[in-house]
C-alpha cells in the first residue's frame, strides 16, 4: 500500500479543516487516487492550544527545519497566512524538492509569478486552487477547463466576509460591526479582518485570477480597490429604492489593448443573479469567446469549503507522484500586458 507523507503548517480554521477532511477520506482516497496520503507532522506556533484540536498531538512541532530534513515528506500544504516566513518556507520547500499546495492569496497575489517559477526550476508542483472562492473551483477551471478560450472578462463576488456582512445589514438590519463579528466568529474573516473590509482581500484574488485567466502576470499591486467600510445602512435603503442590492464586485478585463482590474461596492440589479449571492456565498462569471458566460458558485469561505479545494489540489499531486509527471502544471510562459490605470478611490 503506497502512502504519501504531508506535512500541514498552520492549524486554524483551514489547517483544521484540512486534517478533518484528509481523515474523513481515509477509507476512499487509495481507490480515487491510487495511494493514501497521512499528515506527518503539523507546524504550529502555539503547541498547547493546537493540541486541545486534534486526537494525535504527537504530529505537531514549531519546528520548521524538522519538517523540510523529513525526505520522506513530499508534499506541504501551506496553511499559516502571511507573506513571511510562508514566502521562505514555500521556496525552501520547493528548493528541496517538495510540492506545496496553499490557501494563501496575499503571498500568491504578490509574488505567485516567482513561486511558480521556482516549481518549475525543480519540477514540482505549486497549487493555490483554496487561494481564490474558498470551495469553488476556479483556478484550475480557468487554467485548464477554459484554455480554449480567449477569455475577455471575469467578474464576481470573491469576499465571503464582505458578503456576509452586506447581506446582514440588508436582510436584517445588522449593524456593520455585528455583522463582522459574527463572520469572524464563523472562520470566515481574515486573521486581520481590515483586508477583508477593505478590499484587499479580494482584490488579491482578482489578481490572481486575471494572472491565469489572461497569461499574464498580474499583481495585488496593480489592483484597484474600494472596500465597504463607508457603506451605511442608508446607503443599502437607497440601493433598495432603486431595486438594487450593493456587492462588492471583483472585476478583471482583457480589453486587447490592456487589462483592467478593480474592485469596487456596486449596485446590482434586484433581478441580475449575483444580486442572490447571500451570507459567505461567492459567485464569479466568466466570458469566453468560445463558452460565451459560464458562472462558478458556492461557498467562499470557512474551514469544510476552503479544505475541499485544498484536498483536492493534493490528490491532483499524488495522481502527478504516482504517474511520475510532477511540474507538468507550473508554467513560466506568459504574455506581460500592459495595466491599464484605475482611479484609486481609498488609499491603502
Ligand atoms: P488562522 O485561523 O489564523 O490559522 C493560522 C494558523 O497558522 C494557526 O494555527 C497559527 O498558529 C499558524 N501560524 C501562523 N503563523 C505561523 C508561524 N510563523 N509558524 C507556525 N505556525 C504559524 O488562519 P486561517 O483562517 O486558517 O487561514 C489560513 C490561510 O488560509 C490564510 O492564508 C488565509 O488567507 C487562507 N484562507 C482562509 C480561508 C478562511 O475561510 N478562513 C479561506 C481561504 C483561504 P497559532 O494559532 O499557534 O498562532
Ligand atoms: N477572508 C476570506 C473571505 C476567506 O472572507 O472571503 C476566503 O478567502
Amino acid at each position: 500500500k503506497k502512502v504519501i507523507k504531508a506535512a500541514l503548517l498552520g492549524l486554524g480554521t483551514v489547517g483544521t479543516g484540512v486534517y478533518k477532511v484528509l481523515k474523513n477520506q481515509e477509507e476512499e482516497m487509495e481507490q480515487k487516487i491510487g495511494a493514501s496520503v497521512a499528515v506527518k507532522k503539523i507546524l504550529v506556533r502555539n503547541l498547547k492550544k493546537a493540541a486541545a484540536k486534534i486526537p494525535e498531538p504527537e504530529l505537531l512541532t514549531n519546528s520548521w527545519q524538522e519538517i523540510l530534513e523529513d525526505e520522506s515528506i513530499e508534499i506541504v500544504i501551506e496553511v499559516m497566512g502571511g507573506i513571511h516566513p510562508a514566502k521562505e518556507y514555500i521556496t525552501q520547500a520547493l528548493c528541496a524538492g517538495k510540492h506545496v499546495v496553499t490557501a494563501n492569496k496575499d503571498l500568491v497575489a504578490s509574488f505567485g509569478g516567482e513561486l511558480l517559477d521556482c516549481a518549475a526550476e525543480h519540477h514540482c508542483d505549486f497549487l493555490f486552487e483554496a487561494s481564490v472562492a474558498g470551495g469553488i473551483p476556479i483556478i484550475r477551471p480557468l487554467k485548464q477547463c477554459l484554455a480554449g478560450n480567449h477569455i475577455s472578462e471575469v467578474v464576481g463576488i470573491v469576499n465571503g466576509t464582505t458578503n456576509f456582512i452586506l447581506t446582514k445589514m440588508t436582510q436584517e438590519h445588522m449593524e456593520f460591526a455585528d455583522a463582522l463579528a459574527l463572520a469572524t466568529r464563523l472562520g470566515y474573516a481574515e486573521a486581520d479582518p481590515t483586508a477583508d473590509i477593505q478590499g484587499y482581500d479580494a482584490g488579491r484574488k482578482v489578481a490572481i485570477m486575471a494572472s491565469i485567466a489572461f497569461n499574464s502576470r498580474v499583481t495585488f499591486e496593480d489592483v484597484a480597490t474600494e472596500g465597504i467600510t463607508h457603506i451605511s445602512s442608508k446607503d443599502i435603503r437607497y440601493a433598495k429604492e432603486l431595486g438594487c442590492v450593493i456587492k462588492l464586485l471583483g472585476v478583471a478585463k482583457n480589453t486587447g489593448d490592456g487589462i483592467e482590474v478593480k474592485v469596487q461596492p456596486m449596485l446590482v440589479p434586484e433581478g441580475h443573479p449575483l444580486a442572490s449571492v447571500n451570507d459567505s456565498f461567492n459567485a464569479v462569471f466568466v466570458h469566453g469567446d468560445a463558452v460565451d458566460d459560464a458562472m462558478f458558485y458556492g461557498r467562499g469561505a470557512g474551514e469544510l469549503p476552503t479544505a475541499s479545494a485544498i484536498v483536492g489540489d493534493v490528490f491532483d499531486i499524488v495522481r502527478n507522484i504516482l504517474f511520475g509527471c510532477t511540474g507538468r502544471i507550473s508554467c513560466t510562459c506568459y504574455k506581460a500586458l500592459p495595466i491599464k490605470k484605475q482611479e484609486e478611490t481609498e488609499s491603502r
